[in-house]
């Protein structure tokens, strides 16, 4: 595996593989499992693998977590090299936002709502961070998982939008035993917390099941879901949504193929997001 800081290292180590097919898997580090299962997929499918971490400033408000985001490069690169991984990139502010900076991508009508209405710019700054990314890359596939379901829907309108000519690959989620979603946020929720972070999949879980036995009034799994996590008084809801995945617009009616059941909420500190998808995002 070669590790490339810069720009000019990453177009060197892929300068050595011209002409092969490139996959790409762009993090922010502190690697789980899900992370792992998207760099599988990428190794079977492509020549050659890039992993990037990269935690992205532009993505987090100001009074966000950016300070407090895991971080263990160490362990990281080793978890790749084991994986068989060919280039990592780690960036470093200065190579990837090089002053002064002056050009922002905005998906218009898909980035304000859900979470982009608690974290308002978050999805500029992915947008952009992963645009300038597929442009030092050149990717002729990309991997990202289903648990950030609308950063995935708002990719795939970039990339249709600006002719990226990249396919998109979406993964499914990966879980814990306990059915928490993997995710780098995830070691920072006290033991009280994690516990009552359970309710969010167990939420999901009712509403799947509800699904499967004839369901499509998203106003009765709504409220299936909003009962199940108010038992956890230890958890703060930011939002509980149904929308058509073609654009993010709140349905009445569930309909398969084209339904994301979306849920954010903090436990303690820690925001946390989850969702059951009835379709496909991948393109
Ligand atoms: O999903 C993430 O980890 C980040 O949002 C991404 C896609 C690496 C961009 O910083």
């Amino acid at each position: 595996m070669r590790t490339c800081p810069t720009i000019a290292s990453l177009g060197r180590a892929l300068s050595a593989g011209a002409g092969r097919k490139v996959g790409f898997v762009p993090t922010m580090g502190f690697l789980h499992e899900g992370h792992l299962s998207l760099v599988r997929r990428c190794r079977s499918e492509n020549d050659v693998t890039v992993v990037s971490i990269y935690v992205n400033p532009s993505q987090f408000g100001p009074a966000e977590d950016l300070g407090r985001y895991p971080r263990d490069l160490r362990r990281d690169s080793a978890l790749l090299r084991r994986e068989g991984v060919d280039v990592l990139f780690t960036p470093g502010d200065g190579e990837m936002y090089p002053g002064p900076y002056r050009t922002w991508v905005d998906v218009r009508g898909l980035d304000d709502k859900l979470c982009g209405r608690s974290r308002p710019g978050h999805f500029r700054g992915v947008a952009t961070i992963v645009l300038k990314l597929f442009n030092l890359v050149r990717p002729q596939r990309a991997y990202f998982g289903q648990k950030d379901a609308q950063q995935a829907i708002i990719l795939r309108q970039m990339a249709r939008d600006l002719h990226l000519g990249v396919q998109l690959r979406v993964l499914p989620i990966v879980r814990a035993a306990d059915g928490l979603a993997l995710s780098s946020r995830n070691v920072c929720l006290s033991t009280a917390d994690r516990r009552a972070a359970l309710a969010l999949p167990r939420s999901l879980q009712r509403a799947a099941a509800m699904i499967r036995a004839g369901a499509t009034a998203s106003s009765d799994v709504r409220a299936a879901m909003v009962g199940e996590i108010a038992r956890e008084p230890l958890l703060e809801v930011d939002y509980i949504a149904i929308v058509r995945l073609r654009d993010l617009e709140e349905t009445d009616v569930i309909a398969a193929g084209d339904t994301l059941i979306a849920v954010a909420l903090r436990a303690g500190k820690t925001r946390l997001i989850d969702n059951l998808l009835l379709g496909e995002l991948s393109c």
